[in-house]
Parts: structure tokens; sequence; C-alpha cells
């Protein structure tokens, strides 16, 4: 029987119709969820690369930009909230936790992307990487440049986080930060420059792995517990415990410690010198914030290295908590979760331990 043509170009349709089914159907499906921050700016000019404004862009348009994604995953965008993430809050991390285990728990969800500002994404990173519930992977991406900026580096950094959120071989591995072409920790990971694309380092314990064409290339896995072996639920929080930070330096008095006392804090990391040491003059409010029942924890500003217990300060005695390597600012984090589970500083030196 002779074909005619329209019924030979219906039926080539029809072919490539279902080979795109069948491809998109073996296409890994992951979500954004869009916060904001710098990836989502835009500048006066192609070449304004600082003093842009953050957080003006929507999901939409992200995706949109990236037309390739289609190629390596189904992609679906949510507008989380949009702000710069300098503004990040306890509550907007809840709000996140919540979607995001709510989301893997779906069978139809096999990654979560967040698109953050990069000042308190290292933050953000690992308060997800102790209370998501899941071992699918979520990758938080940002960018040093503003979408309309010459050499804009939010576009290909996102392209490679759906990449790497839709790579069976980023399963198990914790929360991940991924820009500039490199796959951090998000325990480890800090932002060490004010501008630079290279920004995101692991001073203490280097990086996981690579981007590079197209594919992730991992060389290690954080040992510390994180995501699905985690003790800490945030599902019925609607609050958290208020943590703060105080610095050490040169001349320091106890002012800073007072005030946080005075305004009802239920823990305080101690961002010390050295080897987490404490000067004479804010060691006794250090003291009386623990006699008041705030949980004190002794970190370092140095930027890598353990803080030693008993080291510069007799924890025992003054039954204080070691940071271990987190940054002041990650200790803040482990502290707030970990005074949802216990007041008992021996217990809190556990977690210290083993997260
Ligand atoms: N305001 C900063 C933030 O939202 C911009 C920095 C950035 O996103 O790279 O984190």
């Amino acid at each position: 029987m002779k074909m005619t043509a329209s019924r030979w170009l219906l039926s080539a349709a029809f072919v490539l119709a279902t080979q795109a089914a069948w491809a998109a159907d073996k296409l890994p499906n992951i979500r954004i969820l869009a916060t904001g921050g710098t990836i989502a700016g835009s500048g006066a000019t192609s070449t304004t690369t600082v003093g842009y404004t953050a957080a003006t862009v929507g999901v939409q348009k992200l995706i949109d930009a990236v037309p390739e994604m289609k190629t390596v995953a189904n992609v679906s965008g949510e507008q989380v909230f949009q702000i710069a993430s300098e503004n990040m809050s306890n509550e907007h991390w809840l709000k996140l936790a919540k979607r995001v285990n709510e989301l893997l728990g779906q069978d139809d969800v096999d990654g979560v992307v967040i698109t953050h500002g990069t000042d308190t994404l290292e933050e953000t990173s690992y308060f997800l990487n102790l209370t998501v519930k899941s071992k699918k992977p979520v990758v938080l991406v940002g960018s040093m440049r503003p979408s309309t900026a010459i050499s804009a580096d939010g576009p290909i950094n996102l392209y490679n986080a759906v990449i790497l959120a839709g790579s069976p071989d980023a399963r198990g591995r914790g929360v991940l930060v991924s820009l500039n072409d490199q796959i951090s920790a998000a325990r480890e990971v800090s932002k060490t420059n004010t501008s630079t694309m290279d920004t995101f380092r692991s001073p203490d314990l280097g990086m996981l792995g690579y981007m590079q064409g197209n594919k992730a290339y991992f060389y290690r896995s954080p040992s510390r517990r994180h995501t699905a072996d985690a003790e800490f639920d945030v599902s019925k929080l609607d609050r958290l415990p208020q943590v703060d930070i105080v610095y050490g330096y040169a001349n320091v008095n106890r002012v800073a410690v007072d005030a946080h006392l005075k305004a009802g804090v239920a823990g305080l990391v101690h961002a010390g010198v050295g080897n987490g040491s404490l000067a004479n003059t804010v060691k006794p409010a250090l003291v009386d914030a623990r006699k008041q029942g705030v949980m004190v924890v002794r970190a370092s500003r140095t930027g890598s290295g353990i803080v030693t217990r008993n080291g510069e300060a007799n924890d025992d005695e003054l039954d204080f908590v070691a940071a271990d390597n987190l940054s002041p600012q990650k200790a803040r984090i482990l502290l707030m979760l970990a005074l949802t589970k216990t007041r008992d500083s021996r217990e809190v030196q556990r977690m210290f331990r083993e997260y």
C-alpha cells in the first residue's frame, strides 16, 4: 500500500513524540526552589558586578534563561521567597526545610536545587544538612555576578546544579553546594571572598569533587552524620531557640555577652581567637551565662582547625562545649538544633563530635 506523504509525516511525528516522551521519562525530575540572591539579581548595566540589586528575577525567568536544562532533567520551579540572603532568618529556614522534605517524600521528585544568595548560602546548606530527612540530592547554588552582567555565572552554575541533583552518585552525600564547577559539602564550605568567582572554599578539608562536561566527579564523601541519619526533626517546629555569636579580639569586654543574657538567649557561641581562647575580661561573663542555664560553645575565628575540648579553657570545669572544627556561624546552627533536643551539655558535646 502506498503511504501518502501526510500519513508518513503523521507517523514520523508520532515516533518522534514517543521518543521525546520516552527520553523525558528517563530524565530525572528536579524541582528548583528559588529564594533570591545575586543569581536572581539585576544590575543597571552589563558591567555592573557590584552595587546591583539582588532578588529581583523570578524562578521561571531563571529556568527560561537556561533552555539546555531541558536536555538533562525535567525541571519545574517554585518561588519559596525572594530575598537577599543577608536577610535569611530561622523562619525562612524552617519553611524551606519543611518544603524540601515534603517534595523529597514524593516519588515524582528525584532531587531539589535551591537558588540562594551567596552571603548565607553556607548556613542554609548546613541547616538543611541537619534537617533534610532524605538521601535524595539537595544542591544549593548561587552566583557571584547578577544575571544581567557580562559572563554571568548564574546560568552555568544552575545548569550544573540541576545535573548534580539528578546524578545518582550525589545520593547520600548530604546537602551539596555547587558553584564555579566545584562540588562542596554543606558542613565544610564557606564564602571566603567578598566578590571573586572562586569564593566558595573548604579550607579545612577540601571540596568533594568537580562538575565538568555535564557530569559530576566525586573524590570523597563527608564522614559526619547528616540528612537521613540526623536526629533533628523540625517538622513540628515553628520557631528555634535563640542562639547568638560573640566575637573574640584584643581588648574585648563583656558588654556583648551581658546584652545577650539580658535579651534571654538560650545559647552562645564564642568565636574566640586561636584555639577558642577566652580573654580574662569575657570569661566571667560566659561563666555567668552558664550559671543562668545558657549553653556556651567555644569556637574559633581562625577559619579552620579543631577547637580542642579542655585545650585553652577547662570545659569540664566550666561546663562549656568545644565546637570541634565548625565555624562559629555553623556552630550556632548545630547548637540551635541541639537545644531543640536537650539542655544536657554532655549530649550537646556528643552532637558536636558526631555532626
Ligand atoms: N546580597 C547578597 C546575597 O543575597 C548578594 C551576594 C550573592 O548572592 O552573591 O547573598
